[in-house]
Formats: C-alpha cells, structure tokens, sequence
C-alpha cells in the first residue's frame, strides 16, 4: 500500500514550532498508545533539544497495558518524563501535572538561585494529527483557569493558559507529521483509523490487521469471531463474514463488510485492549 498525507503543511508547520520553540520550557508531546513510534516525529527531538520533555501516552484506554508499561520504560531509559493517559477523562490530570512539575524543577530551582521569582513554567503541547491534543488540552485547561491574553514583547499574539499559579500552556498545540520513511508507519496509521478510509483498501488492511492479531494476540479472533487462529488471514476474513452474517445479494459473503467490521471494532476498543508496535528489547 502506498501512503500520501498533505506534506504541503510541513514546512509552514515546522516553522511556527521552532518560533513556538523559543517561548517555552517544556515540550508536552502526545503520541498515540496504539502506535508510539509511528504515531511521533522524531524530528521533535531536534527541535526541542534542551527542553524538558514530556511523552503523554494518549489513548491508553484502548491499547495493551502490558505494552503500554513496556513503552513507557522505553522512553523513560530515553530521558523522557512519561505519563499513560485517556485524554478525554480527567482522572489522569493530577499525574500530568504532577509531572510537570517534576520537570521543570530544575528550571525552577534556576530561576530561584538568580533571584527570578514566580515565573511560570511555560509548556506547550506537541503531536501529530488526531492523537488527542485538542481533547487533552480542554481536559487538562479545563473551564477553572484562566488565559492569560496577549504579553506584550515576543509572546504578542499568543494565548496562554494559565493552569496554576506555575504552569501556563501554550493554548494552540504544535503539529507534526508522521514520518512515512518506514512502510510500517503508514500501514499503522491508516489501521488506528488517522488516515481517510476513501483512500484505502479496507480489504488489505483488515488483512494486515488480523495478521497481527493472529501474530500478537492470541484467541482474540477465535473469542471474538469464532475464527480459527491457525488459518491464514483471508480464511479467517471469510470465517468472520461467515459467522458475523456479512452476505449480499444472492447469499454471497460480503468480505468488505467483514473488513470494515474488524476495523470498527479494533478502533473503538471493543476487540479489546490492543497496542500495534512493540518496543525492540525482548517482551
Ligand atoms: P488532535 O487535536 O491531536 O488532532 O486530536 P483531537 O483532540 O481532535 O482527538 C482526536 C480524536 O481522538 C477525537 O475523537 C477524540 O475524542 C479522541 N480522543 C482523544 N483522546 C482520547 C483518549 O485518550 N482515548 C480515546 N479513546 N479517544 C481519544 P473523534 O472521533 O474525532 O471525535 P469525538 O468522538 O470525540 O466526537
């Protein structure tokens, strides 16, 4: 399969996110649970080099907790800070913030020593399209706080947010674009649902999807669809159509309709708690 996704956005992207860069002390960036490396820009780590670093993993609630635990070490033996999250739920804020401030300890305890006093910490949060920034920062903002409005000199223009008496956020998000070097990134992509479906074979990727689950997740296709997991992915496509009932005209199987089936239903969760990609270091 062949990906495309509107790189005309990239340069003016990147450029907003380097001046954006220059106001803010830490990088909040969200990477989708389901996907942690296909769902990031590394390219994040060159703009924000010397920054704190935060990685929200977004959209917890529907991906692995065991490899959710696994990424999350994974990043964290990188340097990041690294927090799981369900964006739209307002449980996980107090860990977020909590986080945010052990970040940005160091930067405060600076300011104290050169005598700078209740300057807030100053983040912005960072990601590619749909992994849940727009959710998580009205969830995490919130209706209690207040924006700052406009500062006079370098933030002239720019909203913050401020979230307590140290912390303000940066209310627009910066956006990155995945990066399609590796073929996988795409496949991942269009699997969560980020990509539009009209440009894709729904047929292939549920193919690609039950192989997965066939590789990864043992008895989730014989639970779920009564499917037999030694079959190969197009006999097991048929025996969802089969026992979901998926017939046209005539009694014919409908495996498009299987297809877009398995699909709904990975992508909302009801097939279960499932993470794509794992880290590299043994499970
Ligand atoms: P963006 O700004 O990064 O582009 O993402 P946005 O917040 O618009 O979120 C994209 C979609 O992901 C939204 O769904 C949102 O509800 C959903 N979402 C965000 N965080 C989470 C999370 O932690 N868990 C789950 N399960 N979903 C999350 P949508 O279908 O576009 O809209 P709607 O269903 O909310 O109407």
């Amino acid at each position: 399969m062949n990906f495309q996704w509107y790189p005309g956005h990239m340069t003016k992207a990147r450029r907003q996110m380097q001046e954006d860069m220059k106001l803010i002390d830490l990088v909040i960036e969200l990477v989708d649970a389901r996907i942690p490396l296909s769902s990031r820009n590394p390219d994040i780590d060159e703009l924000g080099r010397q920054k704190a670093r935060l990685i929200l993993m977004n959209k917890a609630d529907l991906a692995s907790e065991k490899q959710t635990k696994r990424w999350s070490d994974f990043f964290q033996n990188k340097g990041y800070y690294v927090v799981r999250l369900d964006a739209r739920a307002r449980a996980g804020m107090k860990d977020v913030n909590d986080v945010i401030m052990e970040a940005c300890r160091e930067k405060m305890e600076r300011d104290r020593k050169r005598g700078i006093k209740n300057r807030p910490v100053r983040a912005m949060v960072v990601g590619i399209p749909n992994v849940g920034k727009s959710t998580f920062i009205n969830t995490f903002a919130g209706k209690a706080c207040t924006k700052t409005g406009n500062k006079p000199g370098v933030t002239k223009g720019k909203q913050w947010i401020r979230l307590n008496k140290n912390v303000e956020l940066l209310d627009t998000p910066g956006i990155l674009w995945p990066r399609f070097e590796d073929q996988r990134v795409g496949l991942h992509l269009a699997l969560i649902g980020s990509m539009k479906d009209e440009i894709l074979n729904i047929d292939e990727l549920s193919l690609e999807l039950i192989k997965i689950l066939k590789e990864n997740y043992p008895g989730i296709l014989e639970e779920r669809y009564g499917a037999a997991e030694t079959a190969e992915p197009p006999e097991i496509l048929m025996q969802i159509a089969e026992n979901r009932n998926c017939v046209k005209k005539g009694n014919e199987l409908d495996y498009s309709k299987a297809a877009s089936l398995t699909l709904d239903e990975f992508r909302s969760g009801r097939l279960g708690k499932i993470t794509l990609e794992f880290p590299k270091e043994p499970q």
